[in-house]
Parts: C-alpha cells; structure tokens; sequence
C-alpha cells in the first residue's frame, strides 16, 4: 500500500451534534477522515459508546464500539458510518462518548497508542426535534460545529507517526452530498436487513434480498470480529510491554 509521506491526518465527528433530533430506528452517526490512507500507518482507531440518559448499560445503549481505520484511499476523505437504534425508547437525551487514538513515534517504546483525543456529545431525541439531515451537517453555516481533531505527520515510522506541531482542523473541508448521505443510509439498511441479524421493524428491508448480496454482511463481521480480536492482543501485548 502506498500513501503519503506527509501531510495532515484529520478526524471530524460530523454527527450527530448537540442538538435535538426526531427518533429515528436509524440514528446516524457519523465522522469523516481527511487523508484516510494515512490511518493504517498511524495504527489509528476509533473507540466509541453510546447511552441514554445518566446510565451507561440503559436499553438501547451500545458499549465497547471498536473502528479500526485501516482504509486506503489514497484522495478522498472517508466517512466512516454507523447507525443506532433511538425509535424505540423514550424521549430523552443520549450521550456519545469517543475516542480517536493515534501512535505517535515521538512518545514511546513499544507500538503503543500513545495520544487520544475525543469527547462526548450529547444530543436530545424527541418527536418535536428536527430530522437528522447530514448534508445540512456539513454546510457552510453549520460545518464550524463539528470536532475535528488533526495531526501534522511529518513523516512515518514503523507503525507509527512522527508529529510536528498541531495544525488547525478543517472540517469545513468535507461535503456530505445527498447522494453520499443516500448511501450511507443504504448501506446501513442493508446491514440491519442482515440475515442472521434482528430486524427492527421500524427499518424498512428491502422485499428481496439476494443469496449473493447476503452473505457479503455476515463475512464483513466475521473480520471485524477477528480485527477486533487482533487490537485485543495488541493492547495485551502493550500492557505486558509497559508494564
Ligand atoms: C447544547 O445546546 C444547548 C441548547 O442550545 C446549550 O444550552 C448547551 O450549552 C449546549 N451544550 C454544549 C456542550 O455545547
Ligand atoms: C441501567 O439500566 C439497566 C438495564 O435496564 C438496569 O438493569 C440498571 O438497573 C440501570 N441502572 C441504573 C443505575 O439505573
Ligand atoms: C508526540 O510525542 C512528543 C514526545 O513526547 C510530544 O512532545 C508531542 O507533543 C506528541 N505529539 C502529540 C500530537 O501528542
Ligand atoms: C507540518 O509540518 C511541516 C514540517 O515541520 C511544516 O513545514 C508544515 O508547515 C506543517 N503544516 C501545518 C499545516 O502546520
Ligand atoms: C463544500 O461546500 C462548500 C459550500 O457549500 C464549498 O465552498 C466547498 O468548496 C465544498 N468543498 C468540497 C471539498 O467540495
Ligand atoms: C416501531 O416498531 C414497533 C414494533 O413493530 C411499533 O410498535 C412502533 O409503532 C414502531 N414505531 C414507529 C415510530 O413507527
């Protein structure tokens, strides 16, 4: 794989925001990456959680959500997507909790993810709240809203990045165009329409669905079942090393 031997390495969250949305059986949220080839060798990933109300394991919370950034293309920004369920519990307010974790070559001794940045939003859902509407996300007058957390690669080591200083964050460089908010929106409902996957009956599935098409699914989770088993040993390996 090739990518760049410098240049920024950007995450944006672009959704949700701290805003109140009607409930939707599926809640978008959203972060872009600028430079995304330069993730697989900053060993970068995306930890995430997301509750309502003040408890962590309410129903309808998801912990413990991994996203490794191994993507490689080498131009464009990258969206990274996932989608959860808030039609189905009351009104209220939910909190997303993330992080983004980078190696920074400077800092250590072992491939350890030595710096993290990220935070919480939170959002309100209720019938009274406004549509998600990702193209709107990212327009002019709202794009200065988004988290955006960059790095200045200076150059690559193994597994890891050499940083100079912080530059500014450019999330009003991403559009969500409609069509690109259409497929993401597809990709999810196919996904939740999974065989061998708990349908919510407040995703419309499309009426039918091809034994070739559906077994891609089931095969995308078994590696990310097996990527997410990798970081675990990874993260084992770090603590015996640190400690
Ligand atoms: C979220 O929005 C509400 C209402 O506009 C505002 O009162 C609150 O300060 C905002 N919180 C953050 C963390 O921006
Ligand atoms: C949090 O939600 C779970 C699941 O409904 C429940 O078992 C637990 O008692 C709740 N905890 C608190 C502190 O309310
Ligand atoms: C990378 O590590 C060096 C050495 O510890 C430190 O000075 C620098 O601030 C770190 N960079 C970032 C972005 O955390
Ligand atoms: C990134 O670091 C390089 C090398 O120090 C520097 O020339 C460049 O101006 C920096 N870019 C930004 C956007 O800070
Ligand atoms: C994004 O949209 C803004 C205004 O809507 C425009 O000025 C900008 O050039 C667009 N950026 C890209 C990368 O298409
Ligand atoms: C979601 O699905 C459940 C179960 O079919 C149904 O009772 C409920 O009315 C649906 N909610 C909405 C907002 O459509």
């Amino acid at each position: 794989m090739s990518y760049p031997g410098s240049g920024i390495f950007e995450v944006d969250l672009v959704f949700p925001r701290n805003a109140t949305y009607t409930p939707q059986a599926l809640m978008p949220i959203v972060w872009a990456l600028h430079n995304p080839s330069m993730a697989p060798p900053l060993a970068s990933y995306i930890t995430w959680s997301l509750w309502e109300g003040n408890n962590q394991t309410s129903p309808g919370s998801l912990d413990g959500g991994l996203i490794e950034l191994l993507v490689g293309d080498a131009s464009n920004d990258r969206m990274i997507s996932k989608f959860s369920n808030s039609i189905d519990y009351p009104d209220g307010y939910w909190t997303l909790a993330w992080s983004l974790e980078i190696a920074n070559c400077s800092q250590y001794t072992g491939p350890s993810h030595a710096v993290t940045r990220g935070g919480s939003t939170i959002f309100t859902v209720s019938k009274s709240g406004e549509e998600p509407d990702l193209v709107a996300a990212t327009s002019a007058g709202q794009c200065d809203a988004i988290y955006a957390y960059a790095f200045n690669v200076t150059s690559f080591g193994s597994a890891c990045g050499h940083l100079g200083q912080t530059p500014t964050t450019n999330p009003c460089a991403v559009n969500i165009s409609s069509s690109a908010a259409s497929s993401l929106y597809a990709s999810a409902t196919a996904s939740a329409c999974a065989p061998n996957t708990v349908v919510n009956p407040n995703v419309t599935c499309p009426t039918s669905t091809s034994t070739s098409s559906a077994s891609i699914p089931a095969s995308q989770s078994l590696m990310v079942t097996r990527t997410a088993l990798m970081m675990l040993l990874v993260g084992i390996i770090n603590f015996i090393l640190m400690g």
